[in-house]
Parts: C-alpha cells; sequence; structure tokens
C-alpha cells in the first residue's frame, strides 16, 4: 500500500496576496519540480491566495448567500488550480484536480461531508490529485469558505496519511521572531499573541486559524509540520519525512 502525503501549499506562497490573480510562476514551477522527485502517494492541496480570497471579501461571501459571488470566486481559484496543474504536469507528475464544491458539503462553515474515494483511487494509479481552498454549499447558510488548511485535516481523517505538511511563506510558527520546533496546544496562551494575520486580504484565518485545525488532528493522534515553502528545497525535503519548521504535535500526556 502506498503511503499518503498530504501537503498544503498556502496562496501566500503561489501568489502576491496584495495584487489580484497574480501568481508567483517560477515559485509554482520550482514547487513543482520538488514534488515530481518526491515518488508516489501525494495528495496536493493549494491555497487561494489572491485568486479567491478577494472575489470572496469583495462579494461578502462569509456573511450573505451570492450566487455570483459563488461562481466568481469558485472561477478564480480553479484559474490558479489550472496554473498548478499544467505546472506539475510540465514537471513530470500526473496531476488531476479536484474541486471541493463539487465533492464537499459544509455546515456552519465546516465540513460535514466530503467524497474522498475518488482521491484514494486516484493515489492508487499513481496521480496525483489537487484540491485548493474553494467555496461549497453549506446546510446553515447556503454556501462558506473551505480553507485548505480544513481540507488537509479533514483528508488527513480519511486517508491516515503518513506525512501532512503545510508550505507557509514563514519559518514555522514564529516566537519571538524565531520559528519553534514544536508546538502543542498547551502552548497556544504563550504564543498566541504572536500569532499573526497574513499578509494582504484572507478571508480563511491566518497563522491562527492554520494552527487551529493543525492542533485538533494532532490531538487524535496525527502530527503535522508548518514549514517554509519559499525556501528552495524544503518542499522536497518534508516529503521526504525530514525534519523543517515547527512541528504540531498532540498533548503532552
Ligand atoms: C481560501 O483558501 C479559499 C477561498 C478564499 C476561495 P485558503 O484559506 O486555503 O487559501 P490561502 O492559503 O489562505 O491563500
Amino acid at each position: 500500500m502506498t503511503v499518503i502525503k498530504i501537503l498544503k501549499v498556502g496562496g501566500s506562497v503561489l501568489t502576491d496576496k496584495t495584487r489580484l490573480e497574480s501568481a508567483r510562476i517560477e515559485t509554482i514551477e520550482r514547487i513543482a519540480a520538488e514534488i515530481a522527485r518526491c515518488g508516489t502517494g501525494l495528495v496536493l492541496v493549494h491555497g487561494a491566495g489572491s485568486f479567491g480570497h478577494i472575489h470572496a471579501k469583495e462579494y461578502g461571501l462569509a456573511e450573505s448567500f451570492s450566487p455570483e459571488g459563488i461562481l466568481e470566486t469558485h472561477r478564480s481559484v480553479v484559474r490558479l488550480n489550472d496554473l498548478v496543474v499544467e505546472r506539475l504536469r510540465r514537471a513530470g507528475s500526473s496531476p488531476v484536480p479536484v474541486h471541493p464544491l463539487s465533492c464537499t458539503v459544509l455546515r456552519g462553515g465546516r465540513i460535514e461531508a466530503m467524497e474522498t474515494e475518488q482521491v484514494v483511487e486516484m493515489v492508487d494509479r499513481g496521480l496525483v490529485p489537487v484540491l485548493h481552498g474553494d467555496v461549497a454549499m453549506d446546510r446553515s447558510k447556503g454556501a462558506g469558505i473551505v480553507s485548505g488548511d480544513q481540507l488537509v485535516a479533514h483528508l488527513a481523517r480519511s486517508l491516515l496519511p503518513g506525512i501532512v505538511a503545510l508550505g507557509t511563506a514563514a519559518d514555522g510558527v514564529l516566537f519571538n521572531g524565531e520559528p519553534l520546533a514544536e508546538v502543542r496546544r498547551e502552548d497556544l496562551s504563550r504564543i498566541g499573541s504572536e500569532l499573526g494575520a497574513s499578509a494582504g486580504v484572507d478571508v480563511t484565518g491566518g497563522m491562527r486559524g492554520k494552527l487551529e485545525e493543525l492542533l485538533d488532528l494532532a490531538d487524535e493522534g496525527v502530527s503535522s509540520v508548518i514549514f517554509n515553502a519559499e525556501r528552495a528545497g524544503l518542499v522536497e525535503r518534508v516529503l521526504a519525512g525530514k525534519r523543517a519548521g515547527t512541528l504540531v504535535e498532540g498533548r503532552r500526556i
């Protein structure tokens, strides 16, 4: 059986979050090359950055139901997904797009149901499923945003991966400007006030939102790592199971 590795690369890495739909093509190509060298078993999730966050905010998707907002936000993240998929293909991987809008239902902003059987079949056949933060139907409020971080946590619960890694634009979870080697829930009150928001427009919670997803996961026994995907070589390193950035672990017992 293939060991599954779940990697999320944040929108702050792949795009310039302050400029509408501005992809960092060189970074995407460099990460695609690192991924192509990592072998099989990968499930990739990417953030939206300036594809999606800006539309979601413009249409007030977090607060109100907007048919136009759903379509425009989804189409925008799909444009980034298409860029990522194409660069992965050119680098030698066999990517396939998986759009959460089409296989996920939320309730109150949280995933209530998500089909993942197709993802397992894809991985078993040597394909790289490429999911992304997206807009999705929400049973309590019509539509909402599902972040890549929430998708990672959900996928990890159903796929039981060997590696869960979140590539961000920071060296990990920073405290006094330095990345922590590891973080657990009991550390949160000490470091809480330092957890900065993301640069540019972000509707899904920046580093704090990320950490909350990963601490819940860690408490259920799945550790993960938050590392800097802007540093060349680190994607390849974490996918090889080596240390980088901050390890998010379960409570001390
Ligand atoms: C957000 O996804 C999705 C939309 C706004 C449509 P993420 O929350 O995973 O994106 P990044 O990584 O913060 O850009």
